[in-house]
């Protein structure tokens, strides 16, 4: 079997990876992610300025290829992302009034994530990662981001955005990610008081992500990360994992980490291969630019 089967064995519901319609055509990534891996996330597809780049006109074009290809591939789904304050079109960063942009957000989650409830749910779980912000709602300091989400509606918009997509599809997990969560760090604990704060009154977000994008020699904290994620009582999520020049023991400890935490569900990787990576130059994947497993994915596949 491939990664995702050893290491479902381990006890894990899933390692996955990113992909879009870009990277399904490649027919020898689509080999790897139908061999090695059990679940997508869309990388750009499901975005705002991807699914409603002008108010109320919804666009799936991109996130349904995805979508129908986990499908039919038998793969898990993470949803990415709902709210972020990147990749956000003009139109919602220009709204300056609570009314206004609180009806955007609802409408916005109901519209994508009603979209796919319940089709895929009978086979499958769909994960949604609510990237706040890209995930991304923090500072690294651990307070609140500036972006037109807290300017306008303060910390509550958190709430909104879970309440919306609960709403929408009642069975998803609902996901809190960020980056910057790769030790035990101000951000971290930012992260784990806020869960906590907006869950006090009756559980509205499921599990935190930590993207993990690190860099050769960067993957000695992820332990610490994971547990003090985990004390959140939550389940935790390796999101967006990539590491730049990665020696095998890099991408060997993150594993380990994962292995070591009962509530770290699952590892999703930034991509397949070398040739497809939003950090060009840094060759931070398990396969090479030609599609060839590298010494860090033998490295993986053998210690499961
Ligand atoms: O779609 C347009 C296309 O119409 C245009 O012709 C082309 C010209 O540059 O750009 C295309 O958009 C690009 C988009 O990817 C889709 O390919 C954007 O320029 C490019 O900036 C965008 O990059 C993505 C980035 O998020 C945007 O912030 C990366 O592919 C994607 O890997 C990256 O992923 C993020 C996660 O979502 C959140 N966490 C961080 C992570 C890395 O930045």
């Amino acid at each position: 079997g491939g990664l995702h089967q050893k290491f479902k064995n381990r006890g894990k519901v899933y390692w996955g990876s990113c992909a879009d319609p870009n990277t399904l055509n490649i027919a020898a990534n689509a080999n790897i992610l139908k061999s090695d891996h059990g679940q997508l996330t869309p990388e750009n597809s499901m975005k705002w300025d991807a699914t409603e780049s002008s108010r109320g006109n919804f666009n799936f074009g991109g996130a349904d290829t995805l979508v129908n290809w986990a499908v039919s591939n038998g793969k898990l789904i993470r949803g990415h992302t709902l709210l972020w304050h990147a990749q956000l079109p003009g139109w919602v960063s220009s709204i300056n009034d609570k009314n206004t942009l609180t009806t955007v957000i609802q409408n916005h989650i109901n519209g994508v994530a009603g979209r796919y409830k319940g089709k895929i749910y009978v086979l499958l779980h769909l994960y949604f990662s609510y990237v706040f912000l890209p995930s991304e709602i923090f500072n690294e300091n651990g307070s609140l981001r500036s972006s037109v989400f807290s300017n306008v509606l303060g910390e509550s918009f958190v709430t909104i955005a879970f309440q919306a997509a609960r709403r929408a599809d009642g069975t998803a997990k609902l996901y809190i990610n960020d980056y910057n969560l790769d030790s035990n760090n101000a951000k971290v604990q930012g992260m784990v008081s806020l869960v906590k704060r907006v869950n006090a009154n009756g559980r509205i977000i499921d599990g935190v992500g930590t993207q993990m994008h690190l860099g050769a020699g960067g993957a000695g904290g992820a332990q610490a990360a994971l547990t003090a994620l985990a004390s959140t009582g939550l389940d935790v999520a390796i999101t967006e994992l990539d590491i730049a020049n990665a020696g095998s023991n890099d991408y060997l400890t993150v594993m380990r980490a994962c292995l070591n935490t009962s509530q770290c569900v699952g590892i999703t990787t930034w991509g397949v291969s070398d040739a497809n990576t939003w950090r060009t130059g840094a060759n931070p994947l398990l396969w090479d630019s030609s599609y060839r497993p590298k010494a860090a994915y033998s490295a993986l596949i053998s210690a499961l």
